[in-house]
């Protein structure tokens, strides 16, 4: 069958390089871009590209319909941050947003992938090696949301039949396109101001450790859990998933061995709370067992290839 793949949030940090991976894989033809911002014209040049609002039922159905689209990934969401700021518009976004797509994808008989989060857990969870199925009371705006899309998922595939497939993404630290408002993001600002200016200010504690993925990983991930046989796919609420977990000092020191003089200091605020209330390190063995999921990324390629891209933008 050919596939039309239609990605929704295409101009976020994620949605960006998911679109270029896909339209390697499938031809750019076949990977309609979408986001509720107006792309640019280097993006417009590279592919079909919708402006569109997830929220807007109508429309999303007509371009699906339109478009003979055979799978969605739908990556609009507010991020912790942003979310504690504007709670309601957070909950109407990342919740009604996902309801439509898998409305859409149950009359349409569409693949569906929606990304939840580490953040799904709360401080009543075991922090270290957290399991698939354990204790989950979030205390964020962002992660009772995710939790909440975790039940719908499960419950439009045991209902329906709806085949929708789901990851909970760690912090994901990437150079092509910033993240905005989650408490993660330190791990990506630390990079740009190391290169910029051989300081960093972080706004977490130097211990606090959390699960991090590098984007590679992150993409080969949700397109292999997109790709492999529907039978393979024994979690449709959201699997666990893992690479590496670290704080910001051991963030730093690995920035030292690149820039002997970068110094890092730390200035906790408001999202240390979101922090300390999420796991340290994520025990994701369904997803390597099911799907055969394994990573390529740890701390130190991770700091080399950062650093190496970030140096090469701030050159040119
Ligand atoms: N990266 C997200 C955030 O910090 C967590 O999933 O909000």
């Amino acid at each position: 069958m050919t596939e039309t793949i239609l990605v929704i949030g295409s101009n976020g940090q994620i949605g960006s390089e998911l679109v270029e991976k896909l339209r390697e894989d499938y031809g750019s033809n076949r990977v309609i871009a979408s986001d509720v911002r107006e792309a640019d014209a280097d993006t417009k040049a590279r592919g079909p590209f919708i402006q569109m609002d997830a929220l807007d039922s109508k429309q999303v159905f007509d371009a699906v319909k339109k478009n003979n689209v055979t799978q969605i990934y739908m990556l609009a969401a507010m991020l912790s941050a942003t979310a504690e700021q504007k709670i309601k518009l957070a909950w109407k976004l990342n919740m009604d947003g996902l309801l439509n797509f898998l409305d859409i994808a149950k009359e349409e008989k569409l693949k569906l992938f929606w990304p939840s989060s580490i953040a799904v857990f709360g401080p009543t969870t075991p922090r270290r090696n957290t399991p698939q199925h354990t204790i989950m009371e979030p205390s964020t705006v962002y992660g009772i949301s995710k939790l909440a899309g975790e039940r719908w998922c499960e419950y439009y595939f045991q209902k329906y039949g709806v085949d929708v497939r789901s990851l909970r993404y760690p912090g994901l630290i990437s150079w092509k396109t910033l993240p905005g408002g989650g408490t993660t993001d330190y791990a990506i600002d630390i990079f740009h101001e190391a290169v910029k200016n051989k300081s960093y200010e972080c706004f977490l504690e130097a211990d606090t450790m959390l699960p991090m993925m590098y984007m590679e990983d992150a993409l080969r991930a949700t397109i292999s859990l997109m790709d492999v046989d529907a039978s393979k796919v024994k979690v449709r609420s959201s699997y666990n998933l893992a690479a590496m977990s670290f704080t910001p000092e051991m963030l730093a020191t690995e920035i030292q061995k690149h820039i002997p003089d970068f110094t890092c200091t730390y200035k906790p605020d408001i999202r240390q709370q979101y922090a300390d209330s999420w796991p340290q390190r994520i025990d994701d063995g369904e997803a390597r067992a099911d799907w055969g999921w394994s990573h390529d990324y740890d701390l130190s390629h991770m700091t080399e290839d950062m650093l190496m891209h970030i140096q090469q933008t701030v050159v040119h």
